[in-house]
């Protein structure tokens, strides 16, 4: 099946930052792995445009709200080209063809009768622009505001989302790993023992005419998340367009805890209102917490992912968040344990391991890969490892549990590298007899470096690309599926290896 994966669509009121970054690049990551497998994948980023937040952003900012959120677009554009990310579209919800995909699904529902004009008095917060229920503030205040909510009492067009409930809770209870990790299924779960409200949808156009008109009311525009969630359909062209058809039914959605309601709730509810099948899974991670807490523009605590991945490198950025946090629960981030992990992992393990093996192949071999000769048990150890690493790193990435995937990977540098102390090549070296060995053991270590230069592609694609090129192989190294490229011995001898700069240099003044 076709694999399709989607980002949030972030609010352009703010400039990137790297909770945004991380999502975007673990998207990626999983975008490349899939394409890797040679399984067909779209994958979909975007900015969310609409509403009083952006429009108070633009108006602090002295702009138009248009050129406002052209500019701050094209920024979040322009971050996710400089961290190596291949998304295949990008969604502005201004863009008019996702305009009328918003009105027409909402004429749809409204024909259906899941739409209906009511009043309603409750509390609001602005920040949020949504409307709360008692039970979801946390001592009077919006949780993630920390302001207490005002009380608004207007008349709006609300989504029958009551109608839905049961049908959730069936469909959750059916396909239990539908929302992963768990923890985030159960607390969905423990939300829908309560009665569902229905969703006021709409916003009176005089408080904000910064969003899509219903086709149904002039005088009202689509409250935010109706508008934005769509995105992950007129994305894909449809109702009509080949790619709604062939990648819907391989639909998977990436977000982090703090839009779990909308997705968990809003989402498959509007869907199934719309007449549209529910997505695969939804994949929600937890946040990054900086020293002092919660990362935001009032404590100037933000981290540019872009200044990040100028000073430290890109594939570095990426690598520390894939190996960093485990994928659902919080992780803290600092400069620190991004320096230990570069030069641990990185300039340490992997960089010198592929340092000596080069060079070790130019200083006895003049650059050329060695044919092997008859394997001995040490050898054959390295073959099965690699095996077994791939085998795990093949089953924990698309089950999103990278830091064991790349846990795994640096098992075998570690097997690698122990296999060069224990096999000693200087020693071979130095008696032609050994001769045949030394092939033997310099091939093995250059086919490790093969298959770990072909497993690390998702992760850091220039560096990947930079230790194939040495290996003498370059892009075609992925020429075929993974699982093909992941077989023992498709290094071919005769091969002319390159020298190359170090690939991670140590940070100094740690
Ligand atoms: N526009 C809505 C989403 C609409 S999707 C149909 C929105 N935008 S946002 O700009 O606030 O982005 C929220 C997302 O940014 C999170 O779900 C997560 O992907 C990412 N993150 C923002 N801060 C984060 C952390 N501190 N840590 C990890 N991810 C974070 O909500």
């Amino acid at each position: 099946m076709a694999y399709y994966l989607t980002t949030p669509i972030y609010y352009v009121n703010a400039e990137p930052h790297i909770g945004h970054a991380y999502t975007t690049v673990v998207a990626d990551a999983l975008a490349r792995f899939h394409r890797l497998l040679g399984v067909e994948t779209f994958f979909l980023t975007g900015t969310d445009e609409h509403g009083e937040k952006v429009m108070e952003a633009a108006r602090e900012a002295g702009l138009p709200v248009r050129e406002f959120v052209d500019r701050i677009s094209a920024l979040f554009r322009q971050t996710w080209d400089s961290l190596d990310v291949s998304y295949d579209a990008f969604i502005r919800t201004t863009a008019s063809e996702h305009v009328q995909v918003v009105q027409q699904v909402l004429s749809r529902v409204h024909e259906a009768g899941d739409i209906y004009f009511g009043e309603y008095g409750g509390l609001y917060c602005f920040g949020c622009e949504r409307f709360y229920l008692e039970r979801e503030l946390e001592g009077g205040l919006c949780p993630d505001h920390r302001l207490a909510p005002t009380y608004l009492k207007e008349e709006n067009y609300f989504f029958r989302m009551s109608r839905y409930q049961g049908w959730l809770l069936d469909f959750i209870a059916d396909y239990p790993d539908w929302i992963r990790p768990e923890r985030y299924k159960n607390e969905v779960v423990a939300f829908l023992k309560e009665p569902l409200e229905d969703l006021c949808i709409s916003r009176p156009r005089r408080r904000l005419e910064w969003g899509i008109p219903l086709p149904f009311d002039e005088r009202y525009v689509t409250y935010v998340w109706f508008d934005a969630l769509l995105n992950y359909l007129s994305g894909l062209g449809y109702p009509e367009g080949a790619g709604f058809k062939k990648f819907w039914p391989g639909a998977h959605h990436l977000i982090a805890k703090d839009i779990l309601k909308p997705h968990a709730i809003y989402w498959p509810t509007m869907l199934r209102a719309a007449g549209v099948e529910p997505f695969q899974h939804l994949q929600v991670h937890g946040y990054w917490q900086m020293a002092q807490g919660k990362m935001s523009k009032s404590l100037g605590n933000v981290v540019d992912p872009r200044a990040l991945a100028a000073l430290y490198g890109v594939d570095q950025v990426r690598y520390f968040f894939l190996r960093e946090m485990v994928f659902g629960l919080d992780a803290q981030f600092s400069e620190a344990a991004l320096t230990a992990r570069i030069n641990a992992d990185l300039a340490n393990d992997l960089g010198n391991l592929f340092a000596r093996t080069l060079s070790m192949a130019f200083k006895y071999r003049q650059g050329v890969v060695p044919p092997p000769g008859v394997p001995q048990a040490v050898d054959k150890e390295v073959a099965a490892a690699a095996q077994e690493m791939a085998a795990d790193f093949l089953q924990y990435f698309p089950a999103l549990e990278f830091p064991k995937a790349l846990a795994r990977l640096w098992e075998f540098i570690g097997h690698l590298n122990r296999y060069i102390v224990n096999c000693a090549p200087w020693e071979l070296a130095k008696r032609e007899e050994e001769a045949r060995r030394l092939d033997t053991v310099l091939y093995h270590l250059l086919e490790g470096l093969r298959w770990i230069a072909a497993l690390l592609k998702p992760v850091m694609p220039g560096s990947a690309l930079k230790m194939s090129e040495q290996l003498g192989l370059g892009l075609a190294l992925w020429d075929h599926p993974l699982t093909q490229v992941l077989k023992w011995g498709r290094l071919l001898p005769g091969g002319p290896l390159k020298k190359g700069p170090a690939l991670f240099p140590r940070i100094e003044g740690e």
